[in-house]
């Protein structure tokens, strides 16, 4: 059956939310523990269907797994892959999972992974991350819809990316962890969670230098070299950034825990310039509060430490009732767009060409029946609807259960007018129920 939210808009938000675990982070991590023969430890993962999605792609791999759900801990047993396959039934459900390609590759000098094909926000291909693993001497055959990659030997090697993609350089990461000799990637991501990666892989017994820049040096270690740890990911900072914008839309005022402000610098610059009072309270808390009326901005998103794209559809549900013409440019993405026209059912005045949106300030949104047509967009409406007049109801929620954890129990206790509920006959979904069941794995 079908669940939706139905959100009754016009509350102010007030109160303490934490922030949980980086779902961008934690999914590379798990396949990071595949090269490690032994019991890893990851602690402080989110119940999303992402990680239930990784978990099952790493169990078809011979990975044994539990997760506790009062530590929010997982463990992954990696000491015997039965397997270097990653079928399309999963690879197709969650791109991420293609990052199991290079910690195979590395392990297991072979890899059968599926392609995983665009997605509903753009073509996202994976040429960088096969010319990347080509560079460190890999063959690779795309045969019916996957990705074979054999290495007799990797050998390490100087890697230039024409993008600085996330995926490509951890998947270039994970296989020059095992690679002969000492592999650079320039114009690398620069992402929290590529550093995240690189600090996971380090405890292991890797040798990375770098991540964080542009340029990450990637010194080969023996398979003997490398042990099981224990490691704590990273708060989401996209998640943050949504209960930041929460708080701005509904003027209301609040505390966000276990967050790592500086992963928001460019974020929180452009909210504090459209009106937000955003104060450190402690190295992993903020404030945010909202008193005036807001100001139109103007927003490119860039790879980090850019303005996120995945925070770009927020910006946008903020700029719809801003004073004045705010301009928003997509240019990671081709298709990251998809919530104006549900925006524009709620009374938005956006006009959008190719990948540009001029958002004229409205007085109010109205509450709509709206569907969200990926994660992002998805939270976009919640946001959107949390602000409006009237009653909103978001449908496809499954987009947004996938990296929201708890999402609709958060909201409302810090005081948002939220309910899930069955489409068909209006049950409401119990609180506190999350995604990922000890029975289930
Ligand atoms: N690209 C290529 N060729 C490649 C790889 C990427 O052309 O071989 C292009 C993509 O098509 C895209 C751009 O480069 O236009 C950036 O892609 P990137 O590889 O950096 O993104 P990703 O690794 O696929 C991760 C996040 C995304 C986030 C982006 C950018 C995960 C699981 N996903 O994707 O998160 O938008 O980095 O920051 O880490 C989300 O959480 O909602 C989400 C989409």
């Amino acid at each position: 059956m079908t669940q939706k939210i139905r959100i009754a808009g016009g509350k102010q938000l007030k109160g303490e939310v934490s922030v949980s675990g980086a779902k961008n982070a934690v999914l590379k991590l798990m396949a990071a523990a595949l090269l490690a023969k032994g019991e890893s430890k990851i602690y402080n993962v989110p119940e999303l269907t992402d990680v239930v999605i990784m978990l099952n792609v790493i169990e078809q791999l011979g990975a044994k797994t539990s997760y506790n759900k009062k530590e929010k801990s997982l463990t992954i047993d990696a000491s015997d892959l039965t397997s270097v396959k990653a079928s399309y039934e999963l690879v197709s459900r969650m791109r991420a999972s293609f990052v199991v390609l290079g910690a195979l590759v590395g392990r297991c000098r072979e890899a059968i992974v599926a392609l995983p094909g665009g997605c509903a926000i753009g073509e996202r291909k994976v040429d960088f991350h096969i010319k990347g693993l080509e560079a460190l001497g890999t063959s690779i055959k795309i045969e019916n819809g996957y990705v074979h990659a054999k290495a007799k030997k990797l050998t390490g090697s100087d890697i230039y990316l024409d993008i600085p993609s996330v995926g490509a350089t951890e998947n270039i990461m994970l296989a020059s962890v095992l690679a002969e000799g000492s592999t650079r990637i320039q114009n690398a991501a620069q992402e929290p969670e590529i550093v995240d990666l690189a600090n996971f892989l380090n405890a292991m017994g890797a040798d990375i230098i770098g991540a964080g820049t542009s340029e990450i040096v990637i010194n080969g270690v023996k398979q003997e070299d490398i042990r099981p740890i224990e490691y704590t990911t990273i708060p989401d900072r996209i998640e943050a950034g949504t209960y930041m914008a929460a708080f701005v839309a509904t003027r209301g005022k609040g505390i966000i825990r276990n967050i790592f402000p500086n992963h928001l610098t460019f974020y929180t610059s452009k909210l504090s310039k459209m009106g937000a009072d955003i104060k450190l309270i402690d190295p992993t808390s903020i404030e945010v509060s909202c008193k005036r009326k807001l100001e139109a901005i103007n927003i490119i998103t860039q790879p980090y430490p850019g303005f996120p794209t995945d925070l770009q559809s927020m910006a946008m549900a903020l700029a719809t009732t801003a004073e004045g013409v705010s301009i928003i440019t997509e240019s990671l993405y081709e298709n990251r767009f998809m919530q104006v026209p549900e925006l524009r059912k709620m009374g938005a005045d956006i006009h959008q060409e190719r990948n540009h949106a001029l958002v004229k300030g409205v007085k109010n949104l109205t509450g709509a029946n709206l569907r969200a047509s990926d994660l992002r967009a998805g939270a976009s409406l919640i946001i959107a609807a949390l602000m409006a007049n009237g009653i909103s109801t978001i449908d496809n929620i499954y987009h947004i259960d996938r990296g929201y954890e708890l999402i609709e129990d958060k909201f409302r206790m810090i005081g948002a007018d939220v309910v899930r509920y069955e489409e068909d006959d209006s049950t409401i979904i119990s609180q506190g129920k999350g995604n990922l069941s000890e029975s289930q794995l």
